[in-house]
């Protein structure tokens, strides 16, 4: 068995060794620089360990992880755009470093290198797989465009937010770990079972996020912090904020999120003021526990030696208390 780090030492590898072989070098410039910004890895270092649960060959696994992370990247691209955010990874966003033309297509370029990187999968599973890859990548736009949506919107309810992270965020989860189970040979209940932990971790996970835009600490979290405030992003905090909140406190919020001439600073110290004071952290910690917790239940339940899901518990596990 292949432990975390080992995994994520494989990925690193294949995506070091990828080549981007292009006749206008300024298209790439970008997808190699947020590639190398690091990030946690998190989607392809759990295909590989989904994989692992069922197959001590893992190899066929390596391209379709690297696929998963770069179009995970190309996600975070056009997803700086579109939330105006200027920090990634503790860097500039490319569309501050370079420009949003170039930011718009080396996005694109890298949802097609994606697609090379999944063509690799050996022809038995090919056609499945590009099946799950491309569903769950047109859930991420709509996902996005419930986010954008939402935006101006006054009022959003917890299961429309909800609806809105499983697109954005957790289909790409629930995909990465279900294709991973496919290439190491689960059948279609194991492969589903493993798709609906990782779809529960995720929505835990984009809440954790969505936690992190206000309450992390900037340098460790490498986003700029209040960014889902001054975006006026219907975020956890805020749904949960809302529907606790007193009249006046509401009044305050809606005020807030409507006035468009507002200070950034002051918007953002003034939400989380009314946060704060409605325990909006421990609510909404609360919520991404339960999700961590039923993800943890459909683990339990997949029938195949306890040693053999120790690295995906493991990770699991590391989730609940990340910083970054
Ligand atoms: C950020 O994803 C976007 C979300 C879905 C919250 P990650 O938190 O996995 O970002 P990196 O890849 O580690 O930077
Ligand atoms: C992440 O949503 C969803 C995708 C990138 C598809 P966020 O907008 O919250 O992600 P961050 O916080 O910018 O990483
Ligand atoms: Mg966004
Ligand atoms: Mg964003
Ligand atoms: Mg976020």
């Amino acid at each position: 068995m292949y432990n975390q780090s080992q995994l994520k030492e494989l990925v690193d590898k294949a995506l070091m060794n990828l080549s981007y072989d292009t006749e206008a070098p300024r298209l790439i410039d970008p997808v190699k620089y947020i590639m190398s910004l690091g990030g946690k890895r998190l989607r392809p270092v759990m295909l590989l360990m989904a994989c692992n649960i069922f197959s001590d060959r893992i190899n066929d696994a390596v391209m379709p992880a690297a696929g998963i992370e770069i179009f995970h990247n190309f996600t975070l691209v056009h997803d700086d755009i579109m939330d105006q955010a200027s920090l990634r990874r503790g860097l500039a966003t490319i569309h501050q470093k370079w420009n949003v033309n170039q930011a718009i297509l080396s996005g694109d370029v890298m949802v097609f290198l994606a697609g090379d990187c999944f063509l690799q999968i050996p022809e038995q599973n090919l056609v499945r797989v590009l099946r799950i890859f491309n569903r769950a990548a047109r859930d991420v736009c709509a996902g996005q465009q419930l986010d954008m949506d939402y935006e101006k919107a006054v009022i959003v309810s917890q299961d429309e937010y909800l609806k809105m992270i499983e697109l954005k965020t957790a289909v790409l989860i629930a995909a990465s770990v279900k294709i991973g189970a496919i290439i190491g040979g689960a059948d279609d209940k194991n492969a589903d079972l493993l798709s609906e932990f990782g779809n529960n971790l995720g929505l835990a996970f984009q809440i954790q996020d969505d936690i992190l835009d206000v309450w992390g600490d900037s340098k460790v979290f490498g986003k700029k912090p209040g960014g889902d405030i001054v975006a006026n992003k219907k975020t956890l905090p805020l749904v949960k904020a809302m529907e606790k909140a007193s009249v006046s406190q509401k009044k305050i919020l809606q005020e807030l999120f409507t006035e468009p001439e507002a200070d950034p600073e002051v918007k953002v110290r003034k939400v989380i003021e009314v946060y704060d004071e409605l325990d909006i952290r421990n609510t909404t910690e609360s919520l991404a526990r339960e999700y961590i917790s039923k993800a943890f239940a459909l683990l339990r339940k997949l029938p195949v030696e306890e040693k053999r899901k120790q690295e995906m518990v493991n990770l699991a596990t590391s989730l609940i208390e990340r910083e970054c």
